[in-house]
């Protein structure tokens, strides 16, 4: 197996630890990939992010057809639809990180943006806007051309009553986003009847110039 293979199972399998670890994921909730020179790696379906085994790790190729490790997430068309609508991304993160999902549940908010730029941190790590996709049933492969088009305009999405889906260029980076991403909601819960000053286009357009 080549080095960086090996390095991305132990790196993926030490950062979902520590997302366990943290509270952003329970149970068997949530699902991690990372593109390979040769493929995907997936964590398997049904797999608890706080016990994974670099060994059994789902291996993918680049058709996302299963060749190796356990069987994969079911939500392997969600991955697919982020890769193949984002060219700068090469790993994708869920969650099912409860104060995201709290903002997923809303129906009162703004679907196609529903969280403004309240800090630098969240507008650099995740982007200008993250739409919310209707409701799906977990697994449902019909949601696949919803992201897929959401996707081409959004770093990360909100699936509906359900959790969020969120690419990086790197595994750490998409992993990082998916942290931002659970303290913006948290931010926008907190100050939800309030009137926070929210940061301005032209300071938006400095941090993405600046920082991509
Ligand atoms: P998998 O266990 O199949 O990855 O599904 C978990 C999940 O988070 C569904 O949304």
């Amino acid at each position: 197996m080549p080095s960086h293979e090996q390095e991305m199972r132990e790196l993926l399998c030490e950062l979902a630890g520590s997302l366990f670890a943290r509270g952003f994921s329970v149970g068997s909730a949530g699902n991690i990939s990372v593109r390979l020179t040769d493929g995907y790696l997936m964590t398997p379906t049904n797999s608890s992010l706080g016990r994974l085994d670099p060994g059994r790790l789902s291996k993918l190729d680049p058709a996302f057809q299963h060749v190796a490790g356990d069987k994969p997430s079911k939500e392997v068309f969600m991955h697919r639809a982020f890769y193949q609508a984002r060219d700068d991304a090469s790993a994708v993160v869920h969650l099912h990180s409860t104060q995201a999902t709290a903002v997923s549940c809303l129906p009162d908010v703004d679907q196609s943006n529903p969280i403004p730029p309240l800090t630098p941190y969240f507008v650099m790590r995740v982007g200008r806007r993250m739409p919310i996709i209707p409701y799906y049933r977990p697994g449902d492969a019909t949601m696949e051309p919803a992201i897929n088009a959401a996707a081409r305009n959004a770093r990360a999405v909100l699936l509906a009553n359900h959790g969020p889906v969120v690419s990086g260029q790197t595994l750490t980076d998409a992993v990082h986003a998916a942290e931002e991403l659970e303290e913006a909601a948290k931010l926008f819960l907190l100050l939800r009847g309030h009137s926070p000053r929210l940061l301005t286009m032209p300071q938006v357009d400095d941090l993405l110039t600046t920082f991509g």
